[in-house]
């Protein structure tokens, strides 16, 4: 992952916390939308307060981006909760797919193809350390 993925990724992330509720309300519609049968796996029913800790969890990975030998850690024990919850090895692309759908719903003209590419960058190194870390 180079400095410029980096940069992309945080500076848009900056424009997505000051619209955080709308931005996690548009993701989770997008992940039910694709896969309605996910939603029997947020037993929690709050999806708010999942949506906050979703997008605090988004944060902190994005801050320590340089910092892999601290990120991997916290993402291998998420992972192993994921599994608790239910969680499969496909649904993380779906997971990924609606996130990008929602980072081009709430950027709009922001979403500049490579602020997208380097999106797609760092969710696929995140959801390959917690498939790895699951093993499934
Ligand atoms: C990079 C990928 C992901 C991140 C950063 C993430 C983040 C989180 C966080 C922070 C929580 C709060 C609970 C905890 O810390 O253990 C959580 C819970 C949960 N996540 Fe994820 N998640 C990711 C991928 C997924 C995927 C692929 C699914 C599949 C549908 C999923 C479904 C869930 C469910 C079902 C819960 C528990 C809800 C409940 O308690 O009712 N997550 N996630």
């Amino acid at each position: 992952m180079d400095q410029m993925t980096i940069t992309l990724v945080r500076h848009s992330w900056q424009k997505v916390e000051q619209i955080a509720p709308q931005a996690s309300a548009i993701f989770y519609e997008n992940v039910f939308t694709a896969d309605p049968s996910l939603k029997s796996l947020f037993k929690q029913g709050d999806m708010t307060a999942q949506g906050q800790k979703l997008m605090q969890m988004i944060g902190v990975a994005i801050s320590k981006l340089d910092e892999l030998d601290v990120l991997v850690p916290v993402l291998e024990n998420l992972a192993k909760r994921h599994v608790g919850y239910g969680v499969q090895q496909v649904h993380y692309q779906i997971i990924g797919d609606s996130l990008i759908q929602a980072l081009d719903q709430g950027l709009g003209s922001d979403f500049t193809p490579d602020v997208k590419n380097a999106w797609i960058t760092v969710y696929g190194v995140m959801a390959d350390v917690m498939i790895s870390a699951s093993k499934y």
